[in-house]
């Protein structure tokens, strides 16, 4: 991983319902390089406090829509509803209206069937060419595709009333004299919001259920949070975050836990280059690679032990865990799990 690591695996090309693939998707490191170029000056330290607003009013919205329920409230809806209304704010300017109107037009449902079904089908990337055909007569994927377009439109034509996503997307702040072409303008806004809502949806749903469970860590934490920002103080304003120390260990303990993307990216060598060595091992050209996240967390402690009575390792060396998975169906999953060290 990283710039002079391994390029991305080909998944993502069974992941991609049309033929424009976003930044994510791209196995040519410096086609990579070239499209993550407008991301990463949207995403640096001065660019990333223009977003804390469109946060803030998120944040805001959701504490006073929580305090409306009666009865039992379902957390992580609200949660979802919350990450992919800021998402959207983040990166068109405005998506959609999720804390006020609900899933209304069903597009939270949506992206959530859509990733269980490219989990299963980035297994079998061959089978895409077929897949879509049968997806081109689904009413419901027009439906995203429809809205998608609708917001890119309305937020070319209205121009940027803050520094989202898409300001840099598009060349609006003059860096590139080429921008991104339309349809991979929408890939790209979409990416965003897909890779953004869920995972972050995932762990703060998991914080709050594990914080639930551990009464001990709630009240550390809640004191923690009165220290910082006692009665009073804004708990939005960002500037005492970064010495939250209980805060960011929950954070941690919970992504460690149950990682939102739990089997990890997937890579292989650049077809054509021979394949790529990986420490002291060489892999050849076809092998794909993944460090499962969820399973290295939990059995790190049981495969350092087996590498190390095995003989495969003296216990300095890291062991990796990595797997083929087939899914047969929501229930039965076929896991082939390969162990090594680097
Ligand atoms: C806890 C939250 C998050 C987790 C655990 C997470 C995890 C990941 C992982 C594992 C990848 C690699 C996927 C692959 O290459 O197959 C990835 C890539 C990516 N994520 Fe996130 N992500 C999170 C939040 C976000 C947010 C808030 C955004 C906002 C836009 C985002 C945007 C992206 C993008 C654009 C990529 C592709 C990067 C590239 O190819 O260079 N992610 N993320």
């Amino acid at each position: 991983m990283g710039t002079q690591g391994w390029p991305k695996g080909p998944n993502w090309e069974g992941r991609m319902m049309n033929d424009d693939p976003p930044m994510i998707a791209m196995r040519d490191t410096s086609v990579h390089h070239h499209r993550r170029k407008p991301w990463n000056r949207a995403f640096n330290s001065s660019s990333i406090k223009e977003f804390e607003p469109l946060l803030r009013r998120r944040v805001k919205l959701l504490v006073e829509k929580l305090g409306e329920q009666k009865g039992p409230v379902d957390l992580t809806m609200w949660i979802n509803y919350f990450t992919y209304d800021f998402m959207g704010d983040m990166a068109f300017g405005g998506w959609s209206e999720m804390l006020i109107e609900g899933d209304r037009q069903g597009l939270w449902h949506l992206m959530e069937s859509g990733i269980s079904i490219s989990l299963a089908l980035e297994h079998i990337p061959w089978i895409m060419p077929y897949f879509r055909l049968l997806i081109k007569a689904n009413l419901r994927e027009d439906l995203m595709l429809d809205h998608s377009l609708r917001k890119m439109n309305q937020r070319i034509k209205d121009g940027a009333t803050t520094r989202d996503l898409f300001y840099y997307l598009n060349g609006e702040d003059g860096v590139d004299s080429q921008p991104l072409p339309k349809n991979l303008l929408l890939s790209d806004g979409l990416l965003a919001i897909v890779a953004g809502s869920d995972t972050t949806a995932s762990v703060l749903s998991n914080a709050f259920y594990f914080l639930i469970r551990n009464h001990e860590a709630l009240i550390n934490l809640m004191e923690e949070i009165d220290r910082f920002y006692p009665a009073g103080e804004d708990p939005t304003d960002s500037r005492h975050y970064s010495q939250m120390n209980y805060l960011d260990a929950v954070i941690n303990e919970t992504l460690r836990l149950c990682p939102p993307v739990p089997s990890g990216s997937q890579r292989a060598a650049v077809p054509g280059s021979g394949g790529k060595a990986v420490g002291p091992y060489y892999l050849p050209e076809g092998t794909l690679a993944r460090i499962h996240s969820m399973l290295s967390n939990e059995i790190l402690e049981i495969s350092s032990l087996i590498l190390k009575h095995s003989g495969l390792s003296d216990g300095s060396s890291l062991p990796l865990v990595g797997y083929v998975r087939m899914d047969l169906s929501q229930h039965y999953r076929i896991y082939t799990v390969f162990l090594w060290t680097v």
